[in-house]
């Protein structure tokens, strides 16, 4: 889970008691009667880390609802929603790493590595229809209706990713759409799901939704920065993958549409041969992995504007420091 400091007892508390109840549902969904696929389910838990979007699920009805903020908000829904879109999750960063070729995902090898590339689009296969069966028992079609869309949307993220591979024309909005549709759509829902199941007024889940938009596009800005200059020891996973797999992020982006003729030539040069710390070096000396560092500070600033509008409280307060932990992370 994120760091959530003891400024913000009792909530993180009562944050980590749901979030236990989350995991439980969670691998009583995955529960199979074959040994074969516990195993990699098992695998698979080993996974959660940051617990980013349950987390925002359960804080955004929390925050919804303001004071006291005792948790009698938060129903069978909640936990079940925030299970859903833990295991959505992993279905993508299973079937990602598949694409990546990653080896390593919070410090351990990855499905692909363990068991092959089969296995992992299987079980990634196994995880999003689990998550829609787990959803179903809601008994809430509109949920259904919502996060299937948002898989349709993150896939389709995926989709234009892959077109634009070796693209060194890629330009910040097409990046941006990208990050958006893959990554942050499915944060927002989270959060105007959480805010939603609390009652919440459309004018409240509507600023739910934009804060875990720009929330998210700002979490994976700080992951394609990780990507390009972590130390994989600290950050637990693969790294260089997106220069590896041709993908333009926006320190490369910036640093080609802003240096001289000689200078993106000899910056192209080190994409073609995927020279991760010739290429880093220069996207620090140009400036442009600043320029990528405030644009995620710039976004973390627009999540934060939405804040007003819901009422005061230790949940808020606890969104406003996970949104700047999103930034503030080289893990
Ligand atoms: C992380 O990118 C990737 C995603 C957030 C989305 C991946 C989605 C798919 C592969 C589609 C699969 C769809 C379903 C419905 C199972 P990254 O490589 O930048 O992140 P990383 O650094 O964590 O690897
Ligand atoms: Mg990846």
């Amino acid at each position: 889970m994120l760091e959530l400091g003891a400024v913000h007892e009792p909530i993180a508390t009562l944050l980590a008691g749901k979030l236990e109840e989350v995991a439980v549902i969670f691998e009583r969904q995955l529960a199979s009667d074959l040994s074969a696929v516990n195993e990699l389910c098992t695998h698979i838990e080993s996974y959660r880390g940051k617990m980013l979007r349950p987390t925002l699920v359960l804080l955004s009805g929390l925050a919804a609802a303001g004071e006291p903020c005792d948790g009698a908000v938060l129903t069978n829904k909640h936990l079940t929603v925030a299970a859903v879109a833990e295991m959505i999750h992993m279905a993508t960063l299973v079937h990602d790493d598949v694409l990546d070729e990653a080896e390593m995902r919070r410090r351990g090898a990855t499905v692909n590595i363990l068991w092959g590339n089969e296995a992992a689009v299987m079980l990634g296969d196994y995880l999003i229809s689990n998550a829609f069966h787990l959803c179903s028992t809601i008994g809430d079609p509109s949920i259904n209706l919502l996060l299937g869309q948002v898989t349709n949307t993150l896939c389709e993220g995926e989709l234009v990713q892959l077109r634009h591979r070796d693209n060194y024309g890629l330009d910040e909005a097409t990046y941006l759409q990208i990050i958006r549709r893959k990554t942050a759509t499915l944060i927002g829902v989270c959060c105007r799901l959480g805010g939603a199941l609390a009652n919440a007024g459309e004018v409240q889940t509507q600023a739910l939704e934009r804060f875990g938009l720009a929330l998210g596009t700002a979490f994976q800005l700080q992951d394609d920065l990780l990507d390009l200059t972590g130390d994989a020891e600290v950050v637990g996973k693969s790294l260089g993958r997106d220069l590896d797999k041709g993908k333009l992020t926006l320190p490369v982006i910036h640093h080609l549409a802003s240096v001289d003729s000689v200078e993106r030539g000899r910056a192209l040069r080190l994409i073609e041969q995927r020279d991760a710390a010739g290429l880093q070096r220069r996207l620090m000396e140009s400036g442009a992995v600043d320029r990528a560092s405030e644009a995620a500070a710039e976004l973390i600033a627009e999540a934060k504007r939405e804040l007003p509008r819901l009422p005061a409280g230790p949940a808020r307060d606890m969104m406003r420091h996970i949104a700047d932990a999103v930034i503030d992370r080289s893990y």
